[in-house]
């Protein structure tokens, strides 16, 4: 079935998160980004403080309530700080949310038009899982730095980019029994295909197991894994972050880099807390993926794992959770030809996630 629209990227991520002003801080110090637009009580918004975060083409909105009944706090309460709304840029916002909600996506937002001196956006939006939605946005027509009613920001804070440079994918944990309905709903409302699974033979260890379907668009340009908790002898990370996120919702941020050893220095130098791996990855690491142009050694200094597919190869590497609950967490992610999404990684990192979890009291 082919959708008589286009997807064109991921357009931006929008969270709600408690305090806004601070979490804008951490996103330019830590992960480099540039503070490229606000919308607030100075520019004549009264309910919500926005903030709007650049790196190339990756777009961060991060929205906090000014007010106790504000609907955002029902968020906050139930998910902590968490990604809320997955926008896709696409070339016809209308015809995007006509064709989705007749095929049974809810919608959240009909189709409207927003104008300033810049020009017009187009925009809709329809649930996803959980309380997350995607907002479809049309911008051919606009040539502004976000949105209209947005302005441009400038920031005390001088940072200097770290080399991310697009969203490579956006991981959606589901609780137990939810996947496949989640995969099929991509399939029969947006018009995607599965890409990738990964079953249980795949990803086990002592403790915890997970199943993963990703889906995408024709060009594959969005690519959208979808996990599940799988059982296992203990607690699944995957259980782990539906409990502490009351529900579904994204679990990771891929960002693509075309230098991940450059990208994660800088992240490291900034403070990023990263996933430890064993040193006995390294040992085993070019018996399992064969020659690669990086030292083995840089790798390892810096944590980097490495999978190999039909295609090539990639690099990769986790962040612990950016926020006091164990739930989001990013990717920094280099393709050299590989499409897959690191298979022969999840045993090694699974087993330093567990770590994690036993630490935190929750394996
Ligand atoms: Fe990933």
């Amino acid at each position: 079935m082919k959708a008589p629209f286009e997807f064109l990227g991921f357009d931006h991520c929008r969270f709600i998160v408690g305090n806004a002003k601070q979490a804008a801080y951490y996103y330019q110090s830590v992960f480099g980004f540039e503070l490229v637009a606000c919308q607030g009580l100075e520019t004549g918004e009264r309910e919500t403080a926005s903030y709007v975060l650049g790196q190339k083409k990756i777009r961060f909105v991060l929205d906090t309530p000014y007010h106790g009944q504000s609907v955002l706090n029902d968020s906050l309460r139930a998910h902590g700080d968490g990604v809320c709304d997955i926008a896709f840029a696409v070339d016809d916002a209308e015809a995007a949310w006509k064709f989705t909600t007749e095929r049974g996506a809810r919608s959240v937002r009909e189709p409207s038009t927003v104008t300033d001196e810049h020009g017009t956006i187009v925009s809709a939006a329809v649930r996803t899982y959980g309380d997350t939605i995607h907002t479809f946005v049309e911008r051919k027509n606009y040539s502004g730095v976000f949105w209209p009613g947005y302005e441009m920001a400038e920031s005390a804070l001088r940072t200097e980019p770290v080399g991310v440079k697009v969203i490579d994918h956006i991981v959606g944990n589901q609780p137990d029994g939810q996947m496949e309905k989640i995969a099929d709903f991509y399939r029969d409302v947006f018009g995607f295909h599965r890409l990738w699974t990964v079953d249980d033979d795949d990803i086990q260890t002592d403790y915890s197991s997970l199943r993963s379907i990703v889906v995408a668009d024709d060009r594959e340009i969005i690519k959208m894994p979808i996990n599940e908790p799988a059982p296992g002898k203990k607690k699944s990370q995957i259980q782990e972050y539906v409990d502490y996120y009351d529900g579904a919702g994204v679990q990771h941020i891929a960002m693509l880099t075309g230098d991940v050893v450059s990208t994660v220095g800088k992240l490291r130098q900034n403070g990023v807390e990263f996933l430890p791996t064993p040193m006995t990855y390294y040992e085993e690491l070019e018996g399992r993926v064969g020659k690669i142009d990086e030292d083995v050694d840089v790798l390892a200094d810096l944590g980097i794992l490495v999978d190999r597919d039909d295609d090539g190869y990639l690099l990769q590497i986790f962040t612990k959770p950016v926020q006091d609950r164990p739930t989001l967490f990013y990717e920094i992610i280099q393709r050299k030809g590989a499409r897959s999404f690191g298979k022969g990684n999840f045993k090694a990192l699974f087993e330093s996630i567990e770590r994690e979890q036993e630490r935190r009291g929750n394996l």
